[in-house]
């Protein structure tokens, strides 16, 4: 199951397929000429990343900037193409022969102007099958990134309601937020539990937009713990290895 298990396509077509889930996930493809093309006349920005990443690596975002104008900003560097064929071209230089896909990027909502989502732990104990929320992070991208990767972008980690405060959205009621993403979660692990019917933790990663909407960007099923050592939320950590041993 090791493949699968890593194979960002595989989950997000096995989500996709469930019509409860559907909503919240962000319109995705294969990477190809008329995916990115259409996906950026519809959504304007898209995010191109690996079938097979981990950490944010490979990650290119994409902006249509109009008068045949593209922007890419891939780790800490942007840079503004003309014309779609220098583009296609500039994108291939970074992904070379490597499975890619491109997807709807989510309009996150900031923290001192940098961009943050959430990694959620989900979990159950041994021969139970009840799903509960264990752990919640809030990781903002470093300066300059895209990607809210700790290590990669020299992030921050903060916890929910603290953060929320400090947010763009702070204008929204943090506790149905909180409750909207716990929803959402945990119906994507009852999804994923067809296609993985022993596995017991999963981290998503979870973006809200500026209105408050909740995605989910792909679903891990072995997260880092670090997240949760680094944020010094003891009780929280100990949770989740409690479930991990249980
Ligand atoms: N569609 C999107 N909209 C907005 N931001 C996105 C989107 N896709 C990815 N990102 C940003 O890039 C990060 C890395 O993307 P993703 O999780 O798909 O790759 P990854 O390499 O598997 O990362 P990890 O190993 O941390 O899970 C996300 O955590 C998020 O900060
Ligand atoms: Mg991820």
């Amino acid at each position: 199951m090791g493949t699968v298990a890593k194979n960002k396509w595989v989950k997000y077509v096995f989500m996709k397929k469930s019509t409860a889930l559907s909503p919240y996930l962000p319109e995705t493809r294969m990477m190809s000429q008329q995916s990115l093309w259409g996906l950026l006349e519809r959504h304007r920005h898209v995010m191109v990343k690996p079938v097979w990443g981990s950490r944010g690596r490979g990650v290119i975002q994409v902006s249509d900037l109009g008068h045949d104008r593209y922007a890419i900003h891939y780790e800490s560097m942007k840079t503004v193409i003309q014309g779609r064929e220098n583009t296609y071209r500039y994108i291939k230089s970074k992904t070379g022969s490597a499975q890619y896909m491109v997807q709807q990027r989510i309009d996150r909502p900031t923290i001192h102007k940098q961009p943050f989502d959430l990694r959620v732990i989900v979990q159950r104990k041994k021969n139970s099958s009840r799903w509960t929320v264990t752990g919640k992070v809030i990781k903002v991208a470093g300066k300059g990134y895209i990607v809210s990767n700790n290590t990669r972008s020299s992030g921050k980690l903060l916890k929910f309601n603290p953060g929320i405060k400090s947010s763009t959205i702070s204008y929204l009621p943090a506790a149905a937020l909180e409750a909207e993403i716990d929803k959402v979660s945990l119906l994507s692990v009852r999804r994923l539990e067809a296609l993985f019917p022993e596995h017991r933790i999963y981290g998503l990663d979870v973006a809200a937009d500026r209105q408050g909407r909740v995605s989910i960007i792909e679903a891990n099923l072995f997260p880092a713990m670090s997240h949760f050592r680094k944020l010094k939320d003891e009780k929280t950590y100990r949770r989740i290895l409690s479930y991990k041993r249980g």
